[in-house]
């Protein structure tokens, strides 16, 4: 039922108000003076208030004013004397919803407070709708997130056995690798073949390798920590990494070529990781010349080492691996930086890239591979080559998110 408080001093006016509003079906509450009209408010919190101004102790104005402090939601109408337009104003300034005047008249009356109560159910209309807003969205973003998560969770289950069906390839190449070599060693051996005995046991051995290579490349990939930098002479590294592929190089009459930047900076890196990814270059350059089928070519794999400045990040070290081996289709180049992504049969893994991306990153560098088919590839590495004593936070800090397709152009 609606509930209206009327308070005034004179109890005719308070009876008559009474009876004309109890017949138009509201529930009245009458007060006869300030005190009395807080207290019933307080206890039966009516949404309309009816007040007249003058009375003795606490007026209206006052009555008005504290119960806009209690709840400014309700609504309350002033009654003021006839002409005292004044009181009238002061009380809209107060928060009241209306004014009627002395001598009362049904009718105004009846009026004023209709309108009051309309946006009584207006006012509680629109905080229902809001209230269920609220509960709406809330359920919206819970079974968004639930979505989330579900997708995110598919998604790493989808990953997962990706690579474990890409590893569990691999592994079976390697395996039938190893089988093919113990096979030929035996026969070799059964048949007195000394030439099948050499070919199978270089299999067998190359083959261990690869399983070696697995496990580090497997292991580096999934390490999540900071690199633990040390002070590295970079042309050292280079050099080094060189002199281990030279037999292998002569071997396949591929000449090898270093040009070092003089004087180069120490640069603070994880020397093991960065002479495994150089590895990791020089040997796919290594094998695109082995894989190149214009035998007219003199091959040649070339590693340059070069400073650079760079507005943002101060001054860049630049190492360049180039070849001018069998280069890359488009369709090769849009496979890059995938996991176990390999045209190796049998003697790649398809971590070697992935893993010098991750490593240079880390480093807070950046990797790019041009290459064109029949012609060539050359892959560049940018390093920061700022030597900070905190220098992992500024080599991670430094909001350079490299591009995943690295390609440049
Ligand atoms: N220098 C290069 N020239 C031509 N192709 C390359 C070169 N480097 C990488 N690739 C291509 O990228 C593929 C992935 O390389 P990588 O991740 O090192 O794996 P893997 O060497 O084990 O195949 C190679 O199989 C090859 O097709
Ligand atoms: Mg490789």
């Amino acid at each position: 039922m609606k509930k209206v408080l009327i308070v005034d001093d004179e109890r005719p006016i308070l009876e008559i108000l009474d009876l004309s509003l109890s017949s138009e079906g509201y529930e009245v509450l009458t007060a006869e003076n300030g005190e009395k009209a807080l207290e019933i408010f307080e206890k039966q919190r009516p949404k309309l208030v009816l007040t007249d101004i003058k009375m003795p102790g606490i007026d209206g104005i006052e009555v008005l004013q504290r119960i806009k402090k209690i709840d400014d939601q309700v609504e309350v109408i002033v009654i003021t004397g006839h002409g005292d337009l004044n009181t009238a104003v002061a009380a809209l300034k107060y928060g009241a919803s209306d004014f009627v005047t002395k001598p009362l008249r049904d009718e105004v009356l009846m009026v004023a407070i209709e309108r009051a109560w309309k946006k009584i159910a207006m006012s509680e209309q629109l905080q229902n709708y809001t209230k269920n807003l609220e509960l709406k969205s809330e359920q919206y973003k819970r079974a968004l997130q639930k979505a989330q998560d579900e997708m995110i969770k598919a998604e790493r289950l989808a990953s997962i056995g990706e690579t474990v069906a890409s590893l569990a390839h691999c592994l079976k190449n390697i395996s039938t690798g190893l089988g093919g070599g113990m096979y030929m060693v035996h026969t070799g051996m059964a048949k007195e073949k000394p030439n099948m005995i050499e070919e199978g046991w270089s299999m067998f051995q190359r083959n261990l390798e690869r399983v070696s290579d697995l496990v580090l490349d497997l292991l580096r990939y999934a390490r999540q920590t900071e690199p633990q930098r040390t002070p590295c002479k970079l042309n050292d590294i280079v050099s080094e990494v060189m002199s281990i592929f030279k037999k292998y190089a002569d071997d396949n009459r591929i000449k090898l070529n270093k040009v070092l930047a003089p004087n180069l900076t120490e640069v603070y890196i994880e020397l093991d990781s960065i002479h495994r990814m150089l590895g990791h270059l020089v040997s796919n350059a290594i094998d695109a010349c082995i894989y190149d089928a214009d035998i007219s070519k003199k091959w040649e794999v070339t590693v340059t080492t070069k400073t650079e400045t760079d507005a943002d990040s101060g001054e860049i070290i630049l190492i360049e691996v180039t070849d001018n081996g069998c280069g890359m289709t488009d369709e090769i180049k849009s496979h890059l930086f995938h996991r176990f992504f390999t045209t190796k049969a049998g003697r790649g893994i398809g971590l070697g890239l992935l893993i010098t991306q991750k490593i240079i990153r880390d480093h807070g560098g950046e990797v790019f591979i041009k290459s064109e088919f029949g012609k060539g590839t050359t892959v560049l590495v940018r390093l920061p080559a700022k030597v900070h004593e905190d220098y992992s936070q500024t080599f991670s800090d430094n909001g350079k998110t490299p591009t995943t397709n690295s390609e440049w152009k």
